[in-house]
């Protein structure tokens, strides 16, 4: 029970702590709040965020310095002028926002039209068609990471398998969900293939889902067809789903083809998180999804797609 020193209101507190600026000052409360100072959100930001240590570095870089000060790693494409977006589709964007038709309310998990369009995209890629229902659009890639990490977060004790490297908004978003992470190698030696061999002995009956990140980053592979089955039957065996992380589907390095891994989603369900950053250089539309490969229905029976509704149907987009 916090103990809050009585006022009258009118600055008798203020006036028993030797100020008197007219304002009743609440100095010596017990706030009830005050445990979250030592709360996950209040101390993780320069341990677990990658944006606040690139805020760090970049405030003490002097720019106007006598050497020139080179962004190594950048992840705008749009900053550079040579990468520019098909000009047909800023027509389209400024064509729709002048009809008026866009400045409602969408739905949560977005407009229709988008999803269904969305859906056929990524239908191309494989052996069976996705509907809109099985595409959730988020503020870029980033809100379809906030949105699945709740999600698996809700067993007690729940964990998740993510790749050592790898992308640390997974790790930050877990640990703001309490949701424990174990962490499985990538193999220099082998193209920065996983370490499938060592996903069963860190995986339990608590593990809901590993992560692949393909193309990848921070090592810019892609994974073979074969090493993707491989992933697909370990995930299949120890009854947890796949987030594969496509966002750089479109940008590939060197000549392997990418291959989405939803063309294993009848072996074990995947959630693919998608976005028009990168590939589509607008990383300031703020549009991704999180796309559902599910065609035996797993995640419908195990209401992961349902769980994905009520998240985004409270959310602000
Ligand atoms: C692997 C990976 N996933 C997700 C994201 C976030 O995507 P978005 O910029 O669309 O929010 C990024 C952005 O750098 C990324 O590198």
């Amino acid at each position: 029970m916090a103990t809050v020193h009585q006022s009258n209101g009118h600055g008798e507190a203020a006036a028993a702590n030797g100020k008197s600026n007219g304002h009743a000052a609440a100095a010596a409360a017990d706030w009830n709040f005050a445990g979250g100072k030592d709360g996950i959100l209040a101390t993780t930001g320069a341990k677990n965020s990658i944006r606040a240590i690139r805020y760090k570095i970049s405030a003490s870089v002097e720019e106007s310095g006598p050497r020139p000060v080179l962004p190594l790693a950048h992840g705008d494409p749009s900053v550079f002028p040579a990468f520019r977006t098909a000009v047909e589709a800023e027509d389209a964007v400024a064509a729709a926002l002048r009809t008026g038709q866009f400045s409602c309310y969408a739905a949560g998990v977005g407009l229709p039209a988008a999803r269904s369009a969305v859906a056929e995209h990524l239908s191309q890629g494989v052996p069976y068609k996705l509907s809109a229902d099985d595409i959730f659009l988020t503020a870029g890639g980033t809100q379809a990471i906030e949105v699945i990490i709740p999600v698996l977060a809700q067993t007690a004790g729940a964990n998740i398998l993510l790749p050592r490297p790898g992308y640390p908004n997974y790790e930050a978003r877990a640990a703001f969900n309490k949701l424990e992470v174990r962490h499985f190698d990538l193999i220099p030696e082998k193209g920065w293939e996983i370490d499938v061999d060592s996903l069963e002995s860190i995986a339990d009956k608590n593990t809901t889902a590993m992560l692949i990140i393909n193309p990848n980053n921070p090592c810019g592979s892609v994974y073979s067809y074969e090493h993707l089955a491989k992933v697909a039957e370990v995930a299949r065996k120890l009854g947890i789903l796949v987030i594969a992380d496509e966002v750089y589907g479109k940008l590939v390095l060197g000549n392997a083809p990418f291959i989405p891994m939803g063309v294993f989603g009848h072996i074990a369900p995947v959630l693919s998180i998608g976005s028009l950053s990168k590939s589509w250089i607008v990383p300031g539309w703020r549009l991704g999804w999180v796309a559902v490969y599910d065609p035996t229905k797993i995640l419908e029976e195990t209401k992961i797609s349902t769980s994905i509704t009520n998240y985004l149907n409270v959310s602000t987009d």
